[in-house]
């Protein structure tokens, strides 16, 4: 009786190898595995087994079909795979693959950045979360300075801050290098202010320095002027205007002339033909002290730079805000 089970499994053997669609398969199926097929016919032969073979041939006849089973399902799933392959419809249009694109502000950045790194500056980086002392007290504020009051800053405890500006990025190089120093730091500062079309709660700035013997304001001058003519074009003039920063002295602000009317009065520029861009000065004196430069030996300069305002002008924006609401119409664009 137990050659009967071998005869059914060499049988089936045999006909899997010619199996060649689906449709064969489910033949095979039911054939085999089928309610009437040969397997479970089988298994109504059981009555007609001698009883001392009975256990054996119930085993047997398990093990075959749980192994027609296994066969079929591995035949099955490669069928599947395969006609996936082949059902390929050429005709159909192609799956988009949407590229990303860098936010404008970061693309302003590096173009900045490219800039000062062919003038020989070096990049360096500071926190966010500063405190007191590299916001403010070793950049010369007084202890009682307006801005360092509620009005501007963010106060994460007494002598914790989000920092206001770049230039604790300044003391925090110069404490850990020696002269000469040509470096420029670009990062998020944050203020105390309501959102309006030039106004946002953080902004993005790049701060500059340069240490050494004998610098000079023509020197300032020079880089920024250079910075204007590489990043806008060679007829863009600049302005400086006397100022006040504690950390600087003297301090100045300074403009380009408008990129948009080219100096000659439009809606952006208010009709004055020039546009702010942030402020700049010579080191105070007490700056090197606080950092243990001796101020007799070295002299240096230092600005700012709002990334925001000149990805403004690059890109003809005229509201802060939509670089920070993540509008993929407008990110498309870039
Ligand atoms: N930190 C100043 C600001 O945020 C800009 C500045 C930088 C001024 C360096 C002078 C020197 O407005």
């Amino acid at each position: 009786m137990i050659e009967i089970i071998e005869n059914i499994k060499k049988q089936f053997e045999a006909e899997t190898e010619k199996v060649k669609s689906l449709s064969e398969l489910e033949e095979l199926r039911i054939k085999y595995l089928g309610r009437k097929g040969n397997i479970s016919n089988a298994f109504s032969l059981i009555s007609d087994v001698p009883a001392e073979q009975k256990p054996q041939f119930g085993k047997e006849l398990n093990q075959l079909k749980q192994q027609a089973e296994a066969v079929y399902n591995k035949i099955e799933e490669s069928f599947k795979t395969k006609s996936k392959s082949l059902m390929l419809d050429l005709t159909l249009p192609g799956r988009r693959s949407f590229t990303g694109s860098k936010h404008p502000l970061i693309q302003t950045a590096e173009e900045i950045k490219g800039i000062f790194s062919n003038l020989g500056f070096v990049i360096e980086d500071g926190p966010e979360i500063e405190t007191d002392y590299y916001n403010f007290g070793a950049l010369n504020f007084p202890e009682n300075h307006p801005s360092r009051d509620m009005q501007d800053t963010l106060f994460i405890s007494k002598d914790v801050v989000l920092r206001t500006h770049t230039s604790p990025v300044q003391i925090r190089v110069m404490e850990k290098q020696k002269p000469p120093i040509r470096m420029i730091a670009p990062g998020r500062v944050y203020r105390r202010d309501t959102p309006d079309a030039s106004h946002s709660p953080f902004f993005h700035q790049i701060e500059g320095l340069v240490v050494s013997e004998g610098v000079t304001f023509a020197d300032l001058k020079g880089v920024i002027e250079s910075f204007a003519h590489i990043m806008f074009g060679k007829d863009i003039n600049v302005r400086f205007r006397p100022s006040f920063f504690p950390f600087t002295e003297p301090s100045v602000e300074y403009d380009f002339s408008c990129v948009f009317c080219r100096g000659k009065g439009c809606k952006v520029c208010k009709g004055t033909g020039w546009v702010e861009i942030s402020g700049a000065g010579m080191v105070h004196p007490n700056v090197f002290k606080s950092v243990g430069y001796d101020p007799k030996k070295y002299t240096g300069y230092a600005f700012g730079m709002g990334v925001d305002r000149i990805a403004m002008l690059k890109y003809n924006i005229n509201d802060i805000r939509i670089f920070f609401e993540n509008d993929v119409r407008f990110l498309n664009q870039f």
